[in-house]
């Protein structure tokens, strides 16, 4: 078989990055397969075809598309507290959303990452190679009157190119919320992922390793100083042109508008890490148990899938009957006419079931449907850790409470005028 070129350079994209993974760093410090695969982003435009139907539904106010009283008859609560962040979703891919740093304010996109504690934006003493001004925000520090430095230096990497520079402190405005004395990175450098997506940096809401001897991050910071009335945040994420609401990310509360079901929660692992324990991985047709206790995992918004320990997304993929993408080893793909008929894949978490269904676990990319579950490699001293990433993330609303220090789930309600693609 041959594959159109696109699909080829995709393809090989998630083989590289998840065969070539080889861990033998602590959980704390693994890298993790973050937004490996921005080629996605192009290839998941929907057609003009597609996008007929959405324009209208989106002309119509979103208000009224809304089931009247969905949460009073449920019980739930009407009044979300906390603050609320919208998020661009951009093709699935990277969901950002706007910030300022510094006096007078600077503005920037940044994706939400939540599997990272670093925040970045590209600096104004960047090679103009490096960082191309008509393309992104950049941040001059000598404008900023609440600016200080402390000259360490930062880096991280990504799939597709990193962010590097140094360290500085100032003041980050996220929807009016002012942190004081932020350290995040002024990077010299831009990774290709974000060209072309209208984003500029990352804000870290992951938890500090203060072991490690890291410094607060964003969240952390937030809750230190007041700025949310409880120390949590949640997030809810949109279907790309779905004509449902906006993606949001709601600082110091959670709002169950979003929420189909009572929520699932889990206890996080470590201090200072979002990590949880996943008692097992299944099908929901009773075949098979892929995961035996002991695996750890994250919700990651920088994964634009699932990844898992290899062997067990092996066993996994075959079992959903999936078959080797010819030439590129550890790449399934399924008969999409198959695909409404298959199991959902199921996380179990204390005792209780999340649940992925085919139309969730399976990505479709010019008429070929490939499993979004990818196997990554681990050391057999570690600890293997699954990514829960942004196609969980649509399915599960998601809220990560530092104050109980646990993780809750809860399926996020289908609105009347989401339109599968
Ligand atoms: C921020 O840093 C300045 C200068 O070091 C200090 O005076 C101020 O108290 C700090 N503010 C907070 C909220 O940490």
């Amino acid at each position: 078989m041959k594959l159109p070129p696109a699909v080829a350079i995709l393809v090989f994209t998630l083989i590289f990055v998840c065969d070539a993974y080889i861990i033998n760093v602590p959980v704390s410090q693994a890298r993790k397969p973050v937004w490996q695969v921005p080629k996605l982003a192009k290839r998941l435009r929907p057609s003009r075809h597609h996008l007929q139907p959405l324009r209208k539904a989106n002309r119509q106010p979103v208000q009224s598309l809304f089931q009247p009283n969905r949460r009073t008859k449920q019980g739930f609560q009407l009044k979300a507290t906390g603050t609320d962040v919208k998020l661009t979703n951009h093709y699935d891919t990277v969901y950002y959303a706007p910030i300022t740093i510094g006096t007078p304010e600077q503005e920037f996109n940044v994706a939400f990452d939540t599997g990272s504690s670093i925040t970045w934006v590209p600096s104004v003493h960047s090679p103009p190679d490096h960082v191309d001004e008509r393309l992104y925000s950049r941040y001059d520090a000598q404008l900023s009157r609440t600016h200080s430095t402390n000259y360490k230096h930062f880096h991280v990497s990504y799939e597709s190119g990193r962010a590097a520079g140094y360290r500085s402190q100032d003041s980050v405005t996220i929807a009016g919320l002012t942190i004081k004395n932020q350290s995040f990175g002024e990077s010299q450098m831009e990774p290709d992922l974000f060209r072309g997506t209208g984003n500029d940096g990352v804000l870290g809401m992951g938890l500090s390793n203060i072991n490690e001897g890291e410094e607060l991050s964003v969240f952390e910071n937030m809750v230190s100083q007041g700025l949310v009335d409880s120390p949590l945040f949640s997030i809810y994420l949109n279907r790309y042109g779905s004509g449902g609401p906006d993606s949001v990310l709601t600082l110091g509360g959670t709002d169950t508008y979003y929420c189909e079901e009572e929520f699932i929660y889990a206890d996080l692992t470590v201090p200072g890490s979002w990590l949880f324990e996943l008692d097992r991985v299944q099908l929901s047709n009773g075949d098979g148990i892929f995961s035996e206790s002991g695996s750890q995992a994250i919700v990651d918004s920088s994964t634009p899938f699932i990844v898992g320990p290899m062997e067990e997304v092996d066993v996994l993929n075959t079992e959903l009957g999936g078959m080797l993408v010819p030439s590129y080893s550890r790449q399934y793909k399924f008969d999409c006419s198959e695909v409404d008929s298959m199991p959902g894949v199921e996380f179990i978490v204390n005792g209780e079931k999340l649940s992925l269904s085919s139309k969730d676990y399976v990505v479709k990319i010019d008429d070929v449907c490939y499993s979004g579950i990818l196997g990554m490699k681990w050391m057999e001293t570690d600890t293997p850790v699954w990514f829960l990433g942004l196609s969980f993330m649509r399915a599960y609303y998601t809220q990560f409470d530092l104050g109980n220090q646990r993780m809750g789930f809860a399926k996020a309600y289908t609105f009347p005028n989401e339109v599968s693609l």
